[in-house]
């Protein structure tokens, strides 16, 4: 049930702390120094290469999770819609991992690039909210990610809880690969347990962006920008304010920018930066510049210190805890939700149930 919410979307933005806790718990040992579970089950000792797939905000998912399994366990990594997929007939060979993200466990072409890749890769594992489904029967290996029913069509703590599986199977990969040491992986694992306070403390950002809203609403075209794995979450911001405020808007790696869709930048364009203090902030600050240069209104996304160098010139604020980096992209999903909720509240469309969409895409 909703409880106190006005909408599903609300409800489950609001879970994500408590939820996000359980999974930390579910999946960590008492000393708080080891990731345990289906995700040290895994094996990827011998995988010369990790294929992820999925669609729309799974693939978001997939697409941040590339730049963890990178860093931490160094292994190749591929992504694709699965749409694509499933149709280029892409060479997939034993020593493959084929990894496929849903929510529902049922969407079609998802589900047909698993077929695909079945007989070809060493093993195929499904990160699933719904293990029982048609995906989750397919897989040889099933990741549950116990986010618990999600009824609003556009996702959201099935993508936190998404990213927080990925993540701990990147840092179980890690250490099975050697590229990990114990002492790092402890280290993130006691971030881990940081992340239900870091999600709270993002949450109180939502009264500024309520009264954000009201400029955003009456846009017609938005940008989200971000670097490294911020790029996939303004990837994000973008699509979940396009299906439930019906506004434009798209995603950009900012240093692409200059490659074209600066173009597109005026003072009737917001533009929303993600930028945790990670090892890009300058270079994201300067592309931020080059934006407000040419009018670009401005809202930044950061924590107090990166607001104290950067904020001169923006428009607005939104002010996230200081965090380490890794953990960056599960917890500015907040904002990124909040601020597609809010807008499309305040422009007034049906949110739970945005026009030609449904939760979940049985068809190809
Ligand atoms: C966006 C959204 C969709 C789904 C996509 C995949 O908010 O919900 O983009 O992420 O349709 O669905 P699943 O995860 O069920 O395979």
């Amino acid at each position: 049930e909703r409880g106190r919410h006005k909408h599903f979307m609300a409800k489950e933005i609001h879970e994500q702390a408590e939820i996000l806790s359980d999974l930390v718990l579910r999946s960590t040992n008492a000393d708080r120094t080891r990731v345990e579970g289906p995700a040290s089950e895994v094996d990827f000792s011998a995988t010369t290469r990790l294929v992820m797939v999925a669609c729309g905000t799974a693939f978001y998912a997939c697409h941040v999770a590339k730049y963890w399994f990178e860093q931490l366990a160094r292994i190749p990594v591929e992504i694709d819609v699965a749409s694509e997929f499933r149709y280029r007939e892409p060479p997939v060979q034993a020593g493959d991992a084929a990894l496929f993200v849903s929510q529902s466990g049922e969407t079609a072409d998802t589900l047909a690039a698993l077929e695909y890749c079945k007989g070809k890769a060493g093993q195929i594992i499904g990160v699933l909210n719904t293990t029982e489904s048609s995906i989750g029967r397919a897989s040889d290996v099933i990741l549950p990610i116990h986010a618990g029913p999600e009824i609003g069509v556009a996702s959201t703590k099935a993508f936190t809880c998404q990213l927080l599986t990925l993540l701990k199977l990147a840092v179980s990969a890690g250490r099975q690969r050697g590229t990990l040491s114990a002492e790092d992986e402890a280290r993130i694992v006691r971030q881990l347990y940081s992340l239900p306070r870091l999600i709270q403390d993002a949450m109180t950002a939502e009264d500024e962006v309520r009264d954000i809203a009201h400029w955003l609403s009456s846009a017609r075209d938005i940008l989200f920008l971000g670097r490294g794995p911020m790029y996939p979450l303004a990837l994000e911001g973008a699509l979940k304010l396009k299906e439930i405020s019906y506004i434009h808007a798209e995603g950009y790696a900012s240093g692409e920018l200059k490659h074209g869709p600066i173009a597109l930048i005026d003072e009737h364009v917001p533009v929303i930066v993600f930028a945790p203090r990670d090892a890009l902030f300058e270079k994201l600050v300067s592309n931020m510049q080059e934006v407000m240069a040419r009018g670009g209104q401005v809202l930044l996304v950061t924590d107090e210190e990166g607001a104290r160098i950067a904020q001169d010139g923006t428009a607005r604020v939104l002010k996230m805890p200081t965090l380490d980096p890794l953990l960056a992209p599960i917890v500015y999903a907040i904002p990124a939700q909040l601020i597609a909720y809010h807008t499309a509240v305040t422009k007034g469309t049906d949110v739970d149930q945005p026009r030609n969409l449904a939760k979940s895409v049985t068809v190809e």
